[in-house]
């Protein structure tokens, strides 16, 4: 079986490589993003996005919530199982397919100017084992 490998985008275009996600081609694969929460005023704003995250918001929306519950999404296939409350935005694909490999931005708009918190990462097939 094909399984997934996720790479995270640092700045200035390094990366970290190949660690293994939880879940197998054509089943359920979740994408990790977490922001820190330490009072209720923290929980902010946030969307995800096909391709690396754009200087504002995100290009090629997927989901978008409101801090508290998803506010749109494009796709039934795509969930936040987590709890957005503690600040656990990662991205849940219902049935991953080969089409869905490629880069997501998880874009925790943080207030003020240049805070959002941009993570960039880029989801793979592992040569079958
Ligand atoms: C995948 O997620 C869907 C929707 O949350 C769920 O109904 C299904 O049981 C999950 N499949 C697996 C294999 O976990």
């Amino acid at each position: 079986k094909l399984s997934w490998v996720l790479t995270l985008g640092l700045p200035l275009g390094l990366t970290v490589s190949g660690f293994p996600v939880r879940g197998v081609v054509g089943q359920n694969v979740t994408l990790p993003c977490k922001y820190r929460v330490n009072h209720q005023k923290d929980i902010t704003t946030m969307c995800w996005g096909r391709g690396s995250c754009p200087s504002s918001q995100c290009s090629q929306t997927i989901l978008r919530t409101d801090g508290w519950r998803v506010t749109e999404h494009h796709s039934s296939r795509y969930r936040l199982e987590g709890n957005l409350a503690q600040g656990d935005v990662s991205l849940t694909i219902v049935n991953a397919a080969e089409a869905d490999g490629g880069v997501y931005c998880c874009r925790v708009e943080i207030p003020g100017w240049f805070n959002d918190q941009k993570n960039n990462l880029e989801l793979s097939q592992s040569a079958p084992l």
